[in-house]
């Protein structure tokens, strides 16, 4: 009998389906009395010890297959899952980062103007010809802007201001008047909610200058929200 649970267990290693082995062992239980046949495992128990042991580990057999079976859709699910948020967030991104030639001077002029920035460090949605940045997304950005201004005559007046502007509304400025120095700088960063399609610029206000690639404008989608 022993030799009959090796054999069953053999036929499962070597690769037999479990139905085909399932099957020939209730066949074999059955072959006496094909129509009135018990399969039950008790009353076969009772007729064939070591036939119930083979049954009784083909059934677990069959259990770890089914765990396993189910642990393997769960995970090619998540998988699944983990690959099209992957696929999301590499379409998500936008950045971007230009700066003034340098030894170049704009302003001042009479009115506001936006500063058309001269060379692309980083990424696109930047217009060279416009110098806006249409937001190819709706969602978070950081924005920074650094502007700088320098002259070799002390005595001339410097104002290096900007003002950072989402369509047409002004979001922040600053300003540092000239007074006694040859240098001025300073800078704005900020995190804004943007809709796909705003044009985001920074305005050079009338009476204001910035010289030089100290002038930079840069930003990027944090995380998209739509
Ligand atoms: C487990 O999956 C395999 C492959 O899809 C299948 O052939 C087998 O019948 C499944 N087993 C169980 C117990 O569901």
């Amino acid at each position: 009998m022993r030799g009959l649970v090796l054999l069953c267990l053999f036929g499962t290693v070597l690769g037999h389906k479990w139905d085909e082995s399932f099957k020939s062992f209730e066949w074999l239980g059955s072959d006496e009395e094909p129509q009135e046949s018990d399969p039950k495992p008790d009353s076969l128990c009772q007729e064939d010890r070591s036939s119930c042991e083979c049954c009784q580990m083909l059934k677990q057999i069959h259990r770890v297959e089914e765990l396993f079976n189910r642990s393997m859709a769960a995970l090619q699910h998540n998988l699944k899952i983990a690959q099209s948020a992957l696929k999301k967030i590499r379409a998500q991104r936008s950045a971007f980062s230009v700066v003034l030639g340098d030894a170049y001077c704009i302003g001042p002029n009479s009115n506001d103007k936006i500063v058309v920035y001269t060379t692309i460090l980083v990424g696109d949605g930047y217009d060279m010809s416009t110098g806006v940045f249409t937001a190819p997304l709706t969602g978070l950005y950081s924005l920074a802007v650094t502007v700088y201004t320098i002259t070799e005559r002390m005595w001339q007046s410097l104002t290096s201001c900007a003002t950072l502007s989402v369509n047409n509304v002004p979001v922040a400025s600053v300003r540092d008047l000239g007074k006694g120095d040859n240098q001025d700088s300073a800078s704005i960063a900020v995190v804004l909610n943007l809709k796909a399609g705003d044009r985001v610029f920074v305005l050079l206000p009338s009476h204001c200058m910035l010289c030089s690639d100290q002038n930079t404008f840069t930003g990027f989608l944090l995380y998209a929200t739509d």
